[in-house]
Parts: structure tokens; sequence; C-alpha cells
């Protein structure tokens, strides 16, 4: 069977998602995640647009090993050379260039004739092949691109060297048969295509990213780009588990395959979305929380009988038997740090510290701590790493008759700071308590919260985004006391904001 290449952008693309800004040890595990689940390209991140991207994609080209290492680029030497200097220590290092070349683009962005544009990409191209042997093209907004343009920039791109071109669909405007259409169009204009690797972007503005993807896939397109959970831009892109388990589900029609593990998909989903603050939801396919679960009698009676009644992927194939427990009040350091080595994490000697910490503490609320309970409280240490402000105590007081007040004692390089506020509820007050302790100011955009696992002890996981002068940051916080997690993931938002105005002055070199 023909082997569909899996390009994952949940670092770049998934990134650019408002409110997520990840941190380099946050990158590195999602990008070690990412090898384990078995992707065959990692992009990265955008090297040029941020020395915490150039850092973050230089360490993942340092240590995460099998996948291909991409680098994003505009087509200027700049970008080109950076992402360069990024990934030139990754075994199997790409150069991904793209540029505009709808008319929209050209006229409102780039200002510049089809002929500019054709001339810039290839000497793009040319740079990028100067470096490194594996490049790849992507005209933008390749959909609203008149397609004899499009034709003649691909020709030209693969002669001035690309292994890779990639059509995407920049704005999810696409419908399936009219991209099927446009993919076969452009096989039959540049028989060169057959020699490279033709690939797909899809976005999701329509809801059709899948959909799209898989057409093309039909029309013999055997690179597909996409992110965990479907992050990204606007509405996302392509998202990966929902490709990949369509290709599995249906290798009877697609006859194709690809190389994901799929096992790991359903850890691979918790973790981005504890990292990113972004929750998956309810009803999304293969990872959402009621993708297994049957509530109609008739089709509950159907899967005890057979689960093939109703459901056409099993758990189990997911890797959706988290929730088993690991641990409990007699673990110890060592039984702790097993089980974690265990289930792939690699924690420095203080991050192990921290978390058995965390653990203990945990433990003496929860008695039994699961694989998921586990799950969260690394992803919490990881995102605390780089704290400017810590949660040292809580207290609040409310009721149906007494107005709610909130005092927090925070912790500044060391400093203590106590402030008290009242607030509409408790977590307001904890949240005008933590504005005034850290004197910045932030608009509440959303707060959500949720179980991390059942039972009246689970552990509470509550994510915020916030506004600070008009950029946005998530934060997440888990604690068996929902207040208290509501804090900490109101101090994490803020401890984000903080961290981009330090790097934004200069003092600091790594966000
Ligand atoms: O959506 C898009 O066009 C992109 C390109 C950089 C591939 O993200
Ligand atoms: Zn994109």
């Amino acid at each position: 069977m023909d082997r569909v290449t899996i390009f994952d952008t949940t670092l770049r693309d998934g990134e650019q998602s408002p409110g997520i800004n990840l941190n380099i040890k946050e990158k590195l595990e999602v990008a070690e995640q990412l090898s384990r689940l078995g992707v065959d390209i990692i992009e990265g991140g955008f090297p040029q647009t941020s020395v915490g991207d150039f850092e973050a994609v230089r360490a993942i080209s340092e240590t995460v090993k099998g996948p291909t290492i991409a680098a994003l680029a505009r087509a200027n030497e700049m970008d080109i050379d950076r992402a360069w200097e990024a990934i030139r220590s990754a075994p199997k290092p790409r150069i991904h260039v793209f540029l505009s070349t709808s008319d929209i683009h050209r006229k409102y962005m780039l200002n510049a004739t089809e002929d500019e544009i054709v001339a810039q990409a290839v000497a793009g191209v040319q740079r990028a092949k100067s470096y490194c042997e594996d490049v790849e093209f992507s005209p933008q907004d390749a959909t609203r691109t008149d397609w004899e343009f499009l034709f003649q920039i691909i020709s030209a791109t693969i002669e001035a060297g690309a292994t890779t071109i990639n059509i995407p669909d920049t704005v999810g405007y696409a419908l399936p048969h009219d991209f099927g259409a446009m993919i076969r169009a452009c096989y039959e204009a540049v028989p060169q295509l057959n020699d490279v690797t033709v690939s797909v972007h899809c976005h999701n503005d329509l809801g059709l990213a899948v959909a799209n993807s898989l057409e093309a896939v039909r029309q013999g397109v055997r690179q597909v780009e996409v992110a965990v959970n479907g992050i990204g831009e606007r509405a996302g892109n392509c998202s990966l588990e929902e490709i990949v388990m369509a290709i599995k589900t249906r290798r009877d029609l697609l006859e194709v395959e690809t190389g994901i593990n799929t096992k790991e998909i359903a850890r691979t989903s918790r973790l981005v979305s504890l990292l990113t603050g972004y929750s998956v939801q309810r009803n999304k396919a293969i990872v959402g929380e009621n993708a297994f679960s049957h509530e109609s009698g008739i089709h509950q009676h159907g899967v005890l009988q057979d689960r093939l009644t109703y459901e056409i992927i099993t758990a189990e194939e997911i890797g959706v038997e988290g929730g088993k427990i690991v641990l409990g009040k007699h673990s110890g350091r060592h039984a702790f740090a097993k089980t974690l080595e265990e289930m792939g994490f690699q924690l420095g000697k203080e991050e192990l510290n921290r978390a058995f910490t965390r653990f203990k503490e945990l433990v003496d609320r929860k008695i039994q701590i699961t694989d998921k309970d586990l799950e969260a409280i690394v992803a919490d240490e990881i995102q605390s790493v780089e704290e400017v402000y810590t949660l040292e105590s809580l207290q609040v007081a409310g009721g149906t008759h007494l107005a709610p007040t909130a005092t927090v004692r925070l912790l500044r390089e060391g400093q203590p700071i106590t402030e008290s506020a009242i607030g509409d509820g408790m977590v307001d007050a904890v949240y005008g308590a933590i504005l005034r302790a850290t004197g910045m100011e932030a608009q509440l955009i959303s707060f959500n919260v949720a179980a991390v696992t059942g039972g009246a002890e689970a552990l509470g996981d509550v994510s915020v985004q916030i506004q600070i002068d008009g950029e946005r940051y998530t934060g997440r916080g888990i604690s068996t006391d929902i207040v208290e997690a509501s804090g900490r993931a109101f101090i994490n938002a803020l401890n984000r904001a903080a961290r981009a105005h330090r790097v934004a002055r200069g003092d600091e070199p790594t966000p």
C-alpha cells in the first residue's frame, strides 16, 4: 500500500492560534510525543518570527530523534538563513519556503507582479537548496490563485529544486470536489509533480479541512499537513487524529496507510490540550470525551451484544484506556520517577523534585493517582518552570450572605506580596487580589473548568484566556480545589504575559 506522509504543524500553525504561546520546554515535550506518535515530519516553528521560535526549533532539531524537522521561511534570504541555522543540527532537516500567489495577496500584501513572484519563489527555493536537500515550497492561498499561474510557479520551483510541493487552502475556501479537480489539473498541467512529493495544507474555515485533504489523497497526494486536535489559525487545520483514523478505517476505499501508532493518539491529544489550554469539545470526532460513549438504550444494547453494531473504531485503537490507577498513597520517589519514565516523560532533576512534591500533595487529598493525573501534574510542572509569580497561599471566604473575599500571597523573585480583594464570586475575588499583587491589568476572556478524571475527588483542570494590551494569553491550573486551580490558571496566564513583555523589552533572551 502507498504511504501517506504525516507532516505535523501543531508547533507552527497550531501555535499560531490566538492565545497559544508555548515555551521551549512545552514545545520539546510535544515534539517528543509527536515522535512517539510516529509523525514523519515535525514543523517546529517559524524561526525568523521570534527568538523563542528560533530556540525551540533548534532545541527540537538537537534532541528529537526520528522525524524530519522542518522550519518555515518566507521566500527571502533572512528567513531562509535563519531557518537553516535553527535546523542544521537535525539528522533530517527540511526548509519550508512559502510565498503568496493569489491575486488578492499579491495586490494587498505583496504589491508584486506574477513574474516578480515567480522570480522570488525560485530564488528562495534555490537559496534553501544551497543549504539543504529537502526543500518544500508552498504557494500560499493556492486555492484562490489563478490556475495557469499556479501551474507556472509549481513548475518553476520544482525546476529550482523543491522536493515537496504543498498546495495550501490557506483560507479554508475549497470544497472537496473542486479541490480534487484542482489537484487533478495540477498533475495534468505539471507532469514533473510525479517526481516530487505533493502535499496539501487545508484550513477548516468551512469545516472541510479533513474532507478536502482526503479528497486530495484520493487524487494522488502523498503528504498531508495536520495539527493535533485540529488547532491552528482561525478555525484551525486538518485534524491529525481525524485524517489518520479516516485513512485507517477506510483503507478499503483509500488504499493508503500512514506510519502513525494510533495507540498514542489519545495521549497526544491530551498533552496538546493541557499545554495549549485549548480544550477538546466533548463531541469531537476521535478524541472527544463522548466519542466512545453510547447514550441511547438501543445503542447500549447493541454495543453490549457486539461493539461493531455502533462502533467503527475501538477506544483501545487510539489508546483511550487512560485513567488507570498507576500510583497510590504509599508510592515513593522511585516508583514515581519510574512511572513517569515508562510514560515517556523525561524530567530534569529539579522538575522531578517539584513534580514529586505536587504528587505528594495530591495523593494526600486524592489517594489514588491515575496516568491522566500524572500527565496533568507533569504538564503543570513544565509550564511552571518559567514563572515570574508563584502562588504561595490562597484564602477565600464567602457564601450566600457573605461578600466573597480572597487573600493571596504570591512570590515574585523570592519576595512575598500579599493582597486581598472582594469580588462577585470567590474566583472573581481571587482574580482581583492577584491583579493587585502583580500590578498587572488584564481582562478575562474565557474560563473553563474540567475534571481530569471522574469522581468527587478528581483533579480540577481550569483553563483561562486573558487579554492584555490587545494580546491574548492562555493559562492552566490544576488542583483538587477548583478555586485554587482557577487562581493557578490565572497566574499561569499572567506569567506568560509577563515573560512576553520582558522578552519584548529585551530583558530576556528567550520566552
Ligand atoms: O495556511 C497556509 O497557507 C500556511 C502556509 C505557510 C503553508 O500555513
Ligand atoms: Zn496554514
